[in-house]
C-alpha cells in the first residue's frame, strides 16, 4: 500500500439531527479551498442535512434547499465558493461533465450527494461519509473515511 492509498476510518453514532449538524460544524471548521466531500446513503439518510449544516457555518442565513432538481447549488462563502451537488437524477457521465465540477473543485469546496454516479471522475483526495439508518428513526451510523489531505484532519472530526 502506498501512502496515497492510505485511508482513515471513523465510525460515529449520530443519535439526533443535532448531532449530525454538530458533525457538519466540525467539518466546516477544517474545510479548505479545493476540498471534496462525498455524501452517500439512501433517501432520507441525512446527506442534505449535513451539507446544509456545513454551508450554514459560513452563511447562517442561507436556506440551502436540496439540489435534487437543479443538480448544483452554489454559495459564495467568504473564503471560497461552495458547490452543493446532487447526482441522484443524473443518468450518464456526459451529464456530469457538463456540470463543470472540475472548475468548482479547483476554486472552491464541493459537497456531493450520490457520488457513486461519478465513478472514476470522483477525486481521490476526499472525505467520504456514508450514512446508514438504524432502527431508531433519528439514529444514523456515519462511516467517515479520510483520504489524502483529509487524513491529518480526521482527529478534529471526532
Ligand atoms: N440523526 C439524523 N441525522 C440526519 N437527519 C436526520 C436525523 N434524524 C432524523 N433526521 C431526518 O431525516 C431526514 C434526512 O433528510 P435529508 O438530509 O434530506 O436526507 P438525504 O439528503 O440523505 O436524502 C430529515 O427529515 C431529518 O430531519
Ligand atoms: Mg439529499
Amino acid at each position: 500500500m502506498t501512502s496515497s492509498d492510505e485511508n482513515f476510518l471513523l465510525l460515529l453514532n449520530l443519535m439526533s439531527e443535532a448531532e449530525t449538524e454538530a458533525l457538519g460544524r466540525r467539518i466546516a471548521g477544517v474545510l479548505k479551498r479545493g476540498d471534496t466531500i462525498a455524501l452517500s446513503g439512501g433517501l432520507g439518510a441525512g446527506k442534505t442535512l449535513l451539507a446544509r449544516s456545513i454551508i450554514r457555518h459560513f452563511l447562517p442565513r442561507e436556506e440551502v434547499p436540496s439540489p435534487t432538481f437543479t443538480l448544483v447549488q452554489t454559495y459564495e462563502a467568504p473564503a471560497f465558493r461552495i458547490s452543493h451537488v446532487d447526482l441522484y437524477r443524473v443518468k450518464d457521465k456526459s451529464e456530469i461533465r457538463e456540470l463543470g465540477l472540475d472548475e468548482a473543485m479547483d476554486e472552491g469546496v464541493v459537497l456531493i450527494e450520490w457520488p457513486n454516479r461519478m465513478g472514476e471522475l470522483l477525486p481521490r483526495d476526499r472525505l467520504d461519509i456514508s450514512f446508514e439508518l438504524e432502527d431508531d428513526a433519528t439514529e444514523r451510523l456515519a462511516k467517515v473515511v479520510a483520504r489524502g489531505s483529509w487524513v491529518p484532519r480526521i482527529e478534529k472530526l471526532k
